[in-house]
């Protein structure tokens, strides 16, 4: 036994993910701190620290300031685009290739998961990277132009306004992949909980469901949170430091079971 509990938990961390046959993994804006870019609630820097959420985030908002909201989304995007997937993004994407079935279920809008490599990924909160109008949910492809403009561009079929495709409060989120992701959250032995507050409804109960149908929870994060309660496994410290240290004694881990199977 080791007497650094941090690795020990490390070592607990590593075991739960090498016997488990599915793995979700719940992220948010703190995966992405190692890249550069800020999170909500962070109290100095956090997007909803700044801007008021009820004018950024809401149909309200949008419909009374359309420009602002506008610019305010094209500036974040600009900054998502020039930034790269950090070391826990790629720790993740390895992962996915470690353990059998492994899910990101995301809240993030940024698209740095899949640039890291990752394949399956479920955006909940939508996609920083995609358009729709805000009247008939047609989906369009922007230009540098219409994206650098002061006002959205309109829909040329129903003459409402095109927006980013993100969920905003008191949306609804996608069926489709809430549905996936409730499912995973429901069939996984495994829950990661990276890089979030766990405080935004629905994905802050998924680690309850998961835990409620027999999943352990590890959570990865520097800060105690709404999930660090109910972690079976918690790690202090930034995604981009702890997720590469558990994939490399995961793969120590499995390099011996395989040397023990072939020496048997
Ligand atoms: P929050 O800002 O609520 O929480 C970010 C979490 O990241 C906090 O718990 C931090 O302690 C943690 N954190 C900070 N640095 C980190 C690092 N280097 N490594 C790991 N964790 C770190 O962001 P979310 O939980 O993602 O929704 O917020 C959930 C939702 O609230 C967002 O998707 C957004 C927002 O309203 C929409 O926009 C629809």
């Amino acid at each position: 036994m080791n007497h650094d509990p941090m690795q020990n938990e490390l070592a607990r961390a590593v075991s739960l993910i090498h016997s488990a046959e599915n793995i979700a993994c719940l992220t948010g804006a703190g995966v992405s701190v190692e890249s550069g870019l800020a999170t909500f609630r962070d109290t100095r820097t956090g997007a909803w620290t700044n801007v008021d959420p009820e004018k950024y985030a809401s149909q309200k908002g949008f419909v009374a300031s359309p420009g602002d909201v506008w610019r305010w989304y094209m500036k974040r995007y600009n900054e998502m685009s020039r930034a790269q997937p950090n070391a826990g993004h790629i720790a993740l994407a390895e992962l996915e290739i470690l353990v059998p079935n492994f899910t990101i279920v995301t809240q993030n809008v940024d698209d740095l998961h899949e640039r890291a490599g990752s394949r399956y990924v479920l955006h909940l909160h939508g996609s920083i990277c995609r358009y729709r109008c805000n009247g008939c949910r047609r989906t369009y492809d922007l230009s540098v132009e219409e994206r650098s403009a002061s006002l959205p561009p309109m829909c040329p079929r129903c003459f409402d306004f095109i927006r980013p495709d993100i969920v905003w409060f008191e949306e609804h989120l996608p069926t489709g992949i809430l549905d996936m992701a409730l499912r995973m959250t429901r069939e996984c032995n495994v829950m990661l909980v990276a890089g979030t507050s766990g405080v935004v409804y629905p994905a802050g109960e998924f680690p309850t469901t998961a835990k409620q149908n027999g999943a352990a929870i590890i959570e990865i994060n520097p800060e105690t949170t709404a999930v660090t309660g109910m972690a079976d496994v918690s790690l202090r410290g930034p995604s981009g430091v702890i997720l590469p240290q558990i994939i490399a004694q995961l793969k120590k881990v499995i390099t011996q079971s395989v040397a023990g199977v072939q020496t048997s």
